[in-house]
Formats: C-alpha cells, sequence, structure tokens
C-alpha cells in the first residue's frame, strides 16, 4: 500500500494538535489504573493510559502522570512519591464504566473507592491497596521519576515486587488474554476491546 503524507513540526502546532497525533496513532493503548494510599491513610484510584511494562528483570512498569493545568502534581504522584510505592490494576471491560468515574478529579481528602463502590483490599508488600474487582495486580515500589522536558513531565518507573493474577484468567502458565478482557484507550473519549485475535501459520509447523 503507498501513501501521501500530511507534514506536522511539533514546534509550530499546538499542545492539543500534539496530543492528537500521539493519542491517535498510538493505540490501543493499555489502562495502569494506580491504587495508592498516603501517609494520613486516604486511598486514590486514577488511570492511566501512558502506561506500557519497561523491564522484566527485575520487573518495572511506567505511568506517565502528566502535570494538571497549573503545573501541580495529580494525588497518585504525589502519593506514589510520598509513600515510594503504587499499585497497578489491570482494568476489564466488567469494571470499564467505573474506571472512567475514577478519573474524575475529586478533593485529595477524598477517595474513588468510595465514589465508584470498588473495594480495596490490603497488599501484601506495600501499604497501598488493590482493587478488589481487578483480576490482576501488580504491587510496586517506586524505582525512579524522570521529569521529562522543559515542562518537568513526570515519568513514573515502578517496580514489581509481587504479583496477583486470578487463576480463571489463566491458561496453564499463560495469562489468557481472552478470558482476561482487557480494555484499551483509544483516541478521543474511545475505548476498545481486543477484537480478533491471530496467529501465522508457518509451514515448517514452528511458531514464531
Ligand atoms: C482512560 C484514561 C486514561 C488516562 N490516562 C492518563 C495518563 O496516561 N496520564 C495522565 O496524567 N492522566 C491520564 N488520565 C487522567 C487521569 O486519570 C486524571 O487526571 C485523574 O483525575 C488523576 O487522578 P489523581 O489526581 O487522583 O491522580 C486518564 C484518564 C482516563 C479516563
Amino acid at each position: 500500500m503507498s501513501h501521501s503524507y500530511l507534514e506536522f513540526d511539533p514546534e509550530k502546532i499546538e499542545r492539543h494538535e500534539i496530543y492528537r497525533l500521539l493519542t491517535g496513532a498510538v493505540v490501543p493503548r493499555p489502562i495502569g489504573w494506580a491504587s495508592t494510599i498516603n501517609s494520613k491513610g486516604v486511598t486514590n484510584l486514577a488511570p492511566f493510559s501512558f502506561f506500557t511494562v519497561v523491564c522484566v528483570a527485575p520487573p518495572m512498569i511506567s505511568l506517565t502522570i502528566a502535570r494538571n493545568p497549573d503545573g501541580t502534581e495529580k494525588h497518585t504522584l504525589k502519593n506514589a512519591k510520598e509513600m515510594q510505592e503504587f499499585c497497578f490494576n489491570v482494568v476489564t471491560t466488567d469494571i470499564w464504566k467505573e474506571m472512567v468515574d475514577s478519573a474524575n478529579g475529586i478533593p485529595e481528602e477524598d477517595s474513588e473507592f468510595d465514589t465508584t463502590g470498588l473495594t480495596a483490599i490490603p497488599s501484601v508488600k506495600i501499604k497501598s491497596p488493590r482493587v478488589k474487582e481487578a483480576p490482576i495486580h501488580f504491587e510496586c515500589k517506586l524505582h525512579q521519576v524522570i521529569e521529562l522536558g522543559p515542562n518537568k513531565h513526570p515519568l513514573c518507573i515502578g517496580e514489581v515486587v509481587h504479583f496477583h493474577v486470578d487463576p480463571e484468567c489463566m491458561n496453564g502458565s499463560y495469562i489468557d488474554v481472552k478470558k482476561l478482557d482487557p480494555v484499551g484507550r483509544l483516541n478521543g473519549f474511545y475505548y476498545s476491546t481486543l477484537g480478533e485475535i491471530w496467529e501465522r501459520q508457518f509451514e515448517d509447523g514452528q511458531k514464531r
């Protein structure tokens, strides 16, 4: 297939136009649902789609936690820095609406667990709670916060110190992604499920 192209210089377009290019091209994005707690014991829950796995040994994941428009830090980042930890929870289709609702900014002294009706359960190695309704949790110790560029955009890297996986999502030693049924973020306000899944068939019968 051949293409013709529109050209964009990020130094000459508006920030929202850059955002639209990035979030339209990098799709679907998995959603890292971060659950945290602060030193006063207030829990917090928020979704992040600028999320990925960054290292296997030791296991590490990253969340890009943008600053609020006034330059202040989001509650998730404040809590992660204060307690040096956070929990990551996989968002599945059955809890998709609660995930969207958990992104409504609420005062720091209130908890999204209360506003969404989700259940906070204790972790094993960290103080941050896990989301009972999510089938997979990664307990993370904060490894590093890298502040990117002149706006000091925080890239938050966590080392996974404990994994919890509902056996209903497993097939032998593999996570069965169909059973898991995760939700992806697209652009605008669109979300997706996994859709069709395939593998290439080779004549020698090998899988690659
Ligand atoms: C699906 C989804 C994905 C999001 N991804 C991000 C993200 O990657 N980075 C970010 O800073 N905010 C993201 N947000 C917005 C935050 O979840 C939102 O600002 C939230 O209120 C932050 O909460 P907190 O202040 O309690 O940490 C996302 C929202 C939704 C609904």
